[in-house]
């Protein structure tokens, strides 16, 4: 099973405004209503990759219900918990043709017996299962919960990913995850050094493996992204070009591409290519897009192996 967790999803509500005036009634053009979250995004991307997908985490009330239905509609499985009291969150996005205004509400905060049920939830995942650990948590979750989350499943041979920022990440580690994700500015904002080439993307890739991370992808946006793979091989792949409608939730795709990938044949390079196609065919779609746009831009990426020096081999 691929399993998805997502401990502060939301209903994403977007308006489409012809501008966007601070202060006044402002009348949207249209609006729609989608489920959100990363490790949201990344269960509807594995599930349009023809993945079975579980997206579980915390959702409640009313628009927790919304979620878990929406997500149903698109063939993903759900086992949300309730976080214990309060709604699942519903963040607002402002559209105004030029720029994205994101209002983001702090989300329902999960009780202690939340988090222990959610931690027994997973105690089904092992060998030829994937769990996902995707995004920020709600308010009072201490930095180590990702690691308190994945030790079980990863000791017990689930392939676990973490894509998450700080603390968060580094105190899931120790669990040695099978992948981490973090793009150039999270990599940057951990060890204090700019990540502006595939060079200093290897280092800094480097770092989180010393530390425990096995397969660390560095997404790149546009530019693409850098690979450094359990075995010490590195990889480069420059993304496809293309007119970009919205790149939130790229990286996501980007994680379930890539454990896709590996799924259908278990090398990094290939891997790393259906990664850079699902967050591309994402970015180009400003949504999911179809397992078949996925795979007509994986035929116009090749990863190359990159030297220690950042130099493309
Ligand atoms: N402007 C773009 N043009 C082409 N591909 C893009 C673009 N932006 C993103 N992508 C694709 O998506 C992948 C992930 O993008 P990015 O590095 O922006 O992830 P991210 O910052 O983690 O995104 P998020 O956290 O919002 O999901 C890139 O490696 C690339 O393949
Ligand atoms: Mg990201």
């Amino acid at each position: 099973m691929f399993c998805t967790v997502t401990c502060n999803p939301s209903l994403d509500y977007t308006l489409s405004l012809p501008s966007l005036c601070v202060g006044q009634v402002n009348r949207a053009a249209a609006a729609a209503l989608t489920p959100g979250g990363k490790g949201v995004n990344v269960a509807r991307m594995a599930r349009r990759l023809g993945l079975p997908v579980r997206a579980a985490g915390f959702a409640g009330g009313f628009t927790g219900d919304a979620l878990a239905r929406a997500l149903a509609e698109e063939g993903v499985e759900t086992a949300f918990l309730a976080p214990g009291t309060g709604c699942t969150r519903i963040n607002v996005k402002l559209l105004d043709g030029r720029t994205a205004t994101e209002l983001n509400a702090p989300g329902p905060a999960a009780a202690e017996s939340a988090w222990e049920a959610l931690e027994s939830s997973l105690a089904g995942l092992g060998a030829g299962d994937v769990l996902v650990l995707s995004g920020s948590v709600p308010p009072g979750a201490g930095q180590g919960v990702y690691g308190r989350l994945a030790a079980g499943p990863a000791a017990r041979g689930a392939l676990v990913a973490v894509d998450a920022e700080g603390p968060l990440l580094l105190q899931a580690l120790a669990a040695r995850p099978f992948l981490v994700k973090p793009n150039r500015e999270e990599l940057a904002a951990l060890f204090g050094q700019p990540v502006d080439t595939f060079a200093r993307a290897r280092a800094g890739a480097a770092r989180l493996q010393a530390a425990g991370a096995r397969h660390v992808l560095v997404s790149m946006g546009a530019d693409g992204a850098v690979l450094l793979a359990e075995d010490g091989t590195c990889y480069a792949a420059v993304a496809p070009s293309g007119a970009v409608r919205s790149a939130v939730g790229a990286g996501d795709a980007m994680v379930a591409g890539f454990l896709a990938g590996w799924l259908a044949g278990g090398a990094p390079a290939p891997a790393l290519c259906w990664g850079i196609a699902a967050g591309s065919a994402w970015a180009f779609a400003g949504g999911p897009p179809s397992g078949e746009t996925v795979r007509r831009f994986l035929g116009q990426i090749a990863a190359k192996p990159l030297a220690t020096g950042g130099e493309i081999e």
